[in-house]
């Protein structure tokens, strides 16, 4: 059992008509803990994640974050996390500053501490130098780095990564994980990101795999391999989900969904 756990999860679902993207998952994050989340592709992370992050309701089950629901109670929930999302999420049209600023209205950081924080964790990702231009110039890297610094914005107790780091070079990967690294040692900040980059997951104090919505291990990389008698997380993940490919499933899903939800009368 851990000491302080953070993120508590019990049977968590997510239907889409008779389709289960997440079905009955159980786990505990402990506070400070860096947790990783991998699975095939369509396996259901994101569906988690938004759960988490109280953007989906669950079908049953509950998760709490800080002791909060996620249902019953997403404004307290919300003050807890940051949310760094798969896809990109900035206002290209406007500053990097701009976008920053933006944020801390909307997640009422008190005006007192806006400025201060802004630099904060501009400085955190290295920015400071191209705060005040325009998003549109800036390469695919920055605007990563841009978008985990609004995720800190509001200084959260858990931070939540949806592939964080796909498609940046390795330097910027590097970096990105040093920025996480430093804030979980500083303000002993929890961090639950997915990835499909096995050399992350090998730094992270747990691992859990999921495969068709379902939990199939969580345990440390270390004792992940002993269980599995394979030298690489890259073993222990193909030997856990499998060696087919997962397009067709996903496809398969959200096509037989769509015909479901048009039989109830929707779109
Ligand atoms: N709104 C929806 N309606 C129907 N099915 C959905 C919906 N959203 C997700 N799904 C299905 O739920 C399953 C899980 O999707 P999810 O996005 O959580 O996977 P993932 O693990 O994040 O995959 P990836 O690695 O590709 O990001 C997939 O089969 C997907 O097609
Ligand atoms: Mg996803």
């Amino acid at each position: 059992m851990l000491q302080n756990p953070v993120i508590e999860v019990n049977g968590l679902t997510k239907r889409y008509g008779d389709f289960s993207a997440v079905d009955g998952i159980d786990f505990t994050v402990g506070s400070g803990e860096f947790f990783g989340f991998v699975g095939p592709n369509g396996a259901g992370k994101t569906t988690t994640i938004s759960m988490l992050c109280t953007l989906a309701k669950p079908t049953a089950g509950t998760a709490t974050i800080a002791g909060f629901d996620v249902a019953a109670q997403s404004d307290q929930v919300r003050r807890q996390i940051g949310v760094v999302f798969q896809e990109a999420t900035l206002d290209n049209r406007l500053t990097a500053r701009e976008n920053l600023a933006f944020h801390a209205a909307v997640y009422h950081v008190p005006r007192a501490e806006r400025d201060a924080r802004l630099a904060d964790v501009l400085d955190l990702v290295e920015l400071t130098r191209f705060a005040d231009d325009i998003v549109d110039n800036f390469s695919g890297g920055m605007r990563r780095r841009l978008e985990v610094a609004r995720g800190l914005l509001h200084s959260p107790k858990v931070l939540f990564l949806d592939e964080p780091t796909l498609g940046l070079d390795p330097q910027t990967r590097n970096r990105i994980w040093e920025y996480l690294r430093r804030l979980a040692d500083r303000d002993d900040m929890t961090v639950f990101m997915t990835t499909h980059y096995m050399d992350e997951a090998e730094n992270c104090d747990r691992v859990a795999v999921i495969d068709r919505g379902a939990l199939v291990a969580v345990d440390t990389p270390a004792a992940l391999k002993r269980q599995t008698g394979e030298t690489t997380l890259d073993g222990v993940f193909l030997k856990l989900t499998g060696q087919a490919i997962r397009d067709e499933d996903v496809l398969t899903n959200k096509h037989m969904s769509r015909i479901a939800a048009k039989a109830k009368g929707g779109r």
